[in-house]
């Protein structure tokens, strides 16, 4: 499985911290933001790495990661986003690196707590469609939102102003290669950007969406009270620690 984390976007909920820096370069504790998503690909035993960027400063997460070697990766690839079309349209110019195999996404304003090593496997078994992590959240109304009916998905709903569970659709995603092509059918959106749950909505029309639930915390840090909270979590408790 190949891994893919997507930081591009211009991060404009954080203004004006990132008027001359990329959002997933400002730190959390003691690292940049962008090495927590890295890392948790990397604890799932993921080597094959695209990191996905844009804006001005895509430059500079060449100087700060190189090839990865940190992280213990040979090699790191790297591909830059034209504009902020949405998730769904950066995680597109993954298309080429897949090459075909399954991939896990990570969006890069997301840090966890523990190891998604144990839904890695579940997905590689699973082999076809797709897989989702959620997590109960009092805040679901900011993000994909689940309707569950039992232990079913009917279908995820993007910032709904009354949701209808209290999970929040984290930002890990597993898919196989078919995502592509259901990028490709995607419309933009009301806020203008390829959805992200729209290409989960497809997986669950065609009945092959499954989902876990993700152990320890977890937050985005893409505004200012999440990022304030996500330097707590990771001063307090650490992240990417749980080995699973
Ligand atoms: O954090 C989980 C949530 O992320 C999900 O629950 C939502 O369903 C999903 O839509 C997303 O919501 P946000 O509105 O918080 O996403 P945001 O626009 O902040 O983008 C999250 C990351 O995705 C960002 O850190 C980098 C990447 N991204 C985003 C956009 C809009 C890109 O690479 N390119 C983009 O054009």
């Amino acid at each position: 499985m190949k891994g893919v984390v997507l930081a591009g976007g211009l991060g404009t909920r954080l203004m004006p911290l990132t008027k001359v820096t990329n959002k997933h370069l400002l730190p959390i504790y003691d690292r940049p933001m962008i090495y927590y998503p890295i890392q948790a690909l990397v604890n799932a035993g993921i080597r094959d790495i695209m990191l996905v960027t844009g804006g001005n400063n895509a430059g500079d997460f060449l100087r700060l990661l190189g090839n990865g070697k940190e992280f213990g990766l040979r090699h790191l690839n790297y591909t830059y986003q034209e504009g902020e079309g949405g998730i769904a349209d950066a995680l597109r110019l993954a298309e080429h690196f897949a090459d075909g195999e399954a991939i896990c996404v990570i969006l890069g304003d997301n840090i966890i707590e523990g190891n998604i090593a144990i839904a890695a496997e579940a997905f590689r078994q699973q082999q076809i469609g797709a897989k989702i992590l959620l997590k109960e959240v009092k805040d679901p109304q900011r993000f994909g939102v689940p309707v569950l009916e039992g232990e079913r998905v009917l279908k995820i709903e993007e910032k709904p102003a009354h949701p209808r569970s209290a999970y929040a659709v984290t930002g890990l995603y597993f898919y196989d290669a078919q995502v592509f092509d259901i990028i490709k059918t995607l419309k933009p959106s009301g806020r203008g950007e390829l959805e992200i749950t729209d290409v989960n909505n497809a997986y669950i029309a065609a009945g092959t969406l499954t989902w876990d639930l993700l152990e320890g915390w977890w937050t985005d840090a893409g505004t200012i009270e999440s990022l304030h909270l996500a330097n707590q979590l990771v001063s307090q408790t650490g992240a990417n620690k749980l080995e699973r």
